[in-house]
């Protein structure tokens, strides 16, 4: 007979026989339902004609069905239904009859103790083999599927050869790449300029310039990223998303806009002569106070600094914010930003750049060639680290209790990962800390654009403008970003 225990213990019992009976009753139950953890004599229970051996499978009741359909079905016909219940069920005080199998009472010789535990040992051998198998099997599909995704993700195709542009096809000059790599996979090719739609705005680029964004898009890393941006070769061949320039033509349906009107905005494919925007798209009017260089140089940077410092850091009048890498495209407008919501501002830059960080309107700078923020008595409201040199741990010590520290980034170094392992570390410490540690992922907002522009318009920020490169120099333009040493932004102009 069998009784549940409880969970995935079983008794098996064979009525008026002994311990040797039991142990064979439970060796043949586990031939029929393949699994039998504990057949041991040492958990055998004794009552008063009766020896039972304590078994323990996983999903009994499954196993039980088959058992039903097995040489073990006993059926009511048994003699001993029920019979030795009510003395087991007190006793253990949880035992619950699950069925009686009178057939797998031992009637004639019985095999000795030791060879049954050495039976149930090889049987459960053979489980075990089993399942290491089926285990095995599971880890090497995984490792494969591991494996052949790594190499998917990794291989860099050949670049194609261009595309020539049909007869009677107005062109344009853009820069393009058609395979991942260095800043030498970039070419300027003659491509067909773009037509506007209905709803389109038409606008001759004046100047454009580059980010880390831009980077990543042409080297295709880190590797994960190549998910949605292409595998094997970019999916789009165009580079460049901030843009300023000069309406040439627009749909028929178009209202905001006319020929003539000066804007900025964001669109892929920026670095080139010409480019289409919906009318509902990133493109708002420039600033008249600001030049195409300097309107070129604010979508992406500024829109990040924005976000981080507005909605993910909830920035006040009179918090102390703390830049990590105040001097580069984002840092830069991060300090005025800040300023202009009143806080109290500190910048981190090297030596070179104090003064920079300073002219900008940083009430503080900390060159981190001569002292680490995080090892300092000042607390900070909050972060915004556009750097991610130290520890999320170490950074955190610099906020004041309940402060936020805003990731807007992270070391490259990992090809697989890059930044989106600090991202990921910051996801798993956040619930742990009482600090808030929000990931930042600049949206392309319109709004937000509109607010950017205001603010240069009221002269509370000014682009701040590193190098700037022509058209054909992009290549050099993208290393020179890539140094990572670069103060403000690196702008291109089609003047
Ligand atoms: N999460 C997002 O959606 C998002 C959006 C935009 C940008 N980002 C990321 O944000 C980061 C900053 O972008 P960016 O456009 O500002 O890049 P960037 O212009 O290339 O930044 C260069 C600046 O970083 C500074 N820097 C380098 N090491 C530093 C350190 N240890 N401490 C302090 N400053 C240091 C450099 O100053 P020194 O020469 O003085 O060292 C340089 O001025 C990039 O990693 C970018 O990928 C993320």
């Amino acid at each position: 007979m069998v009784f549940r225990l409880g969970g995935d213990e079983f008794l098996v019992i064979c009525p008026q026989t002994d311990l040797a009976g039991s142990l064979l009753v439970a060796e043949r139950l586990h031939q029929a339902i393949g699994a039998l953890k504990v057949p041991t004599g040492d958990s055998h229970w004794r009552g008063s004609t009766s020896i039972g051996v304590a078994v323990r499978t996983p999903d009994m009741a499954h196993r039980m069905r088959r058992l039903h359909r097995s040489r073990f079905q006993c059926s009511s016909r048994s003699r001993k239904v029920g019979s030795p219940a009510p003395m087991l069920a007190a006793p253990l005080g949880r035992a619950e009859l699950v069925g009686p199998y009178r057939d797998s009472c031992p009637q004639g010789d019985r095999p000795s103790q030791g060879a049954l535990r050495r039976r149930i040992i090889r049987a459960q051998s053979s489980v075990m083999r089993l399942r290491n198998r089926i285990l095995t099997g599971v880890l090497a599909l995984a490792a494969f599927a591991a494996v052949s995704m790594a190499f998917v993700l990794s291989h860099d195709s050949p670049c194609a050869a261009p595309d020539s542009l049909p007869a009677g096809t107005q062109g344009m000059r853009a820069i393009v790449y058609r395979c991942y790599g260095s800043a030498d996979v970039l070419e300027l090719e003659v491509i067909a300029k773009p037509i506007p739609t209905d709803n389109e705005v038409l606008v001759k680029v004046r100047a454009a310039s580059v980010n880390p964004l831009d980077w990543h898009y042409m080297s295709g890393t880190p590797y994960i990223m190549r998910l949605s941006s292409g595998l094997g070769t970019p999916a789009q061949t165009r580079l460049g998303v901030d843009f300023a320039g000069i309406v040439e033509a627009v749909g028929q349906d178009v209202q905001r806009f006319g020929p003539g009107d000066a804007v900025f905005g964001a669109r892929n494919g920026a670095l080139a002569e010409y480019v289409v925007v919906r009318e509902d798209g990133l493109l708002v009017h420039k600033p008249p106070n600001a030049s195409f260089e300097q309107a070129a140089a604010i979508p992406v940077a500024a829109l990040t600094a924005l976000q981080g410092l507005r909605d993910k850091g909830r920035i006040q009048p009179g918090d102390k914010v703390l830049i990590n890498g105040a001097s580069g495209g984002v840092g830069t407008f991060a300090v005025q930003i800040a300023k202009a919501f009143g806080a109290e501002v500190t910048g981190v830059s090297s030596t070179r750049n104090v003064e920079l960080v300073r002219s900008i309107g940083a009430d503080h700078v900390i060159d981190y060639t001569q002292q680490n923020f995080t090892e300092g008595a000042e607390r900070y409201d909050v972060i915004l680290d556009n750097v991610g040199n130290h520890s999320l741990l170490d950074t955190r010590r610099a906020l004041q209790p309940g402060g936020i520290l805003v990731v807007v980034s992270g070391p490259k170094h990992n090809q697989w990962l890059g930044p989106m392992t600090r991202v990921m570390k910051a996801t798993l410490l956040a619930p742990f800390v009482s600090e808030e540690l929000p990931r930042l992922f600049t949206a392309l907002n319109l709004d937000d654009l509109q607010t950017l522009g205001e603010l240069v318009r009221e002269g509370q920020v000014t682009p701040v403008i590193d190098r700037q490169f022509a058209l054909d120099e992009v290549p050099e333009a993208i290393r020179y970003l890539g140094t990572g040493r670069a103060r403000g932004k690196v702008v291109i102009s089609l003047e």
